[in-house]
């Protein structure tokens, strides 16, 4: 079956960003000369995708005007003469189909792809956590989308990390059955620093079947005092439905500074105009200090 739903959280507070997140979503902040969250539609629809469900809360309007056409804008530059950008502009607002669900608490992950049940139905749908960025040779959430049609299972995307990092991640328990693919036993939610069963992290990237919902709606709290995904997915994992897929490519956090202001970098440097001058200045710079 063609999957084509996928439910992008951006309800959350995004405390680690403070405060430059105080008035402005954590996945409407800048990576070069796009918001974070277009990186991850952008994704989406290179990879088939064609409905986008946000699951946002009262703050978070602007992310869906951003997906939509600004008219008085496009008057401006189309006077100016800036076609362009006129066009880059517009192009945005056709990417995909947006659909808008409240998350009127942040309970956590879990709890907001469970706001999704009613647009997801008995279908399987994608879901790309809003302020994780991934690029590789083919779109992340493709490489699970292809896995997850040959094997009609719930798919879920996972990278290496340097041991004393295991505790910032969900963690798999699996075996390997082909290269980069394993069948998922058990998963444990930010094992403490010796005690993870794997280095193999949980990144934002998830295939999903339809009985993942019925899970989440059983989920007391978990870490944190929030409903995890995590913990939702071991009930797959236990019932032997549940694969992970070593992601290939390049994943930048943006909830966390160090990565936010790499994946800054690095894609500024992609844009031609801009890769000498940035390259000699940041040379410059880093011989200074
Ligand atoms: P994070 O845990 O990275 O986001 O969740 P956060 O809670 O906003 O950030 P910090 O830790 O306080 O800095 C990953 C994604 O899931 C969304 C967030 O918006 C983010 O894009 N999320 C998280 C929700 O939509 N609802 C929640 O209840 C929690």
């Amino acid at each position: 079956m063609q999957i084509s739903k996928v439910i992008i959280p951006v309800a959350g507070w995004g405390t680690r960003s403070l405060p430059a997140t105080k008035n402005i979503p954590k996945e409407m902040l800048p990576i070069y000369n796009k918001p974070v969250v277009q990186y991850v539609v952008e994704e989406a629809m290179y990879s088939g995708l064609t409905d986008v469900v946000f699951i946002n809360n009262r703050d978070k309007k602007i992310i869906e005007d951003h997906f939509d056409y600004n008219l008085a804008l496009e008057i401006v530059l189309e006077r100016a003469g800036k076609t362009g950008l006129l066009e880059e502009v517009r192009k945005v607002a056709e990417m995909v189909n947006i659909i808008s669900v409240r998350q009127k608490k942040q309970l956590g992950l879990g709890h907001a792809v469970l706001c999704a049940k009613e647009v997801v139905k008995n279908d399987p749908f994608a879901v790309m956590v809003g302020d994780d960025l991934m690029f590789g040779p083919d779109p992340g959430i493709k490489q699970l989308l292809d896995v997850a049609k040959d094997e009609k299972l719930s798919v879920i995307g996972v990278m290496e990390v340097p041991p004393d990092k295991v505790n910032r991640y969900g963690i798999i328990d699996g075996d390997e059955f082909a290269p980069g693919m394993y069948r998922v036993r058990d998963l444990v939610e930010k094992p403490k620093v010796g005690e993870a069963p794997s280095r193999l992290a949980i990144v934002g990237r998830y295939v999903l079947a339809p009985e993942i919902i019925g899970h989440l709606e059983t989920q007391e709290p978990g870490h944190g005092g929030e409903i995890q995904l995590t913990d939702a997915l071991k009930e797959l994992a236990r019932s032997n439905s549940l694969l992970a897929v070593r992601m290939r490519g390049q994943r930048f956090d943006a909830g966390d500074w160090v990565d936010y202001l790499t994946a800054n970098i690095y894609f500024a440097l992609q844009d031609d105009q801009l890769h000498d001058d940035l390259k000699m200045r940041l040379k410059d710079f880093l011989q200074l200090h």
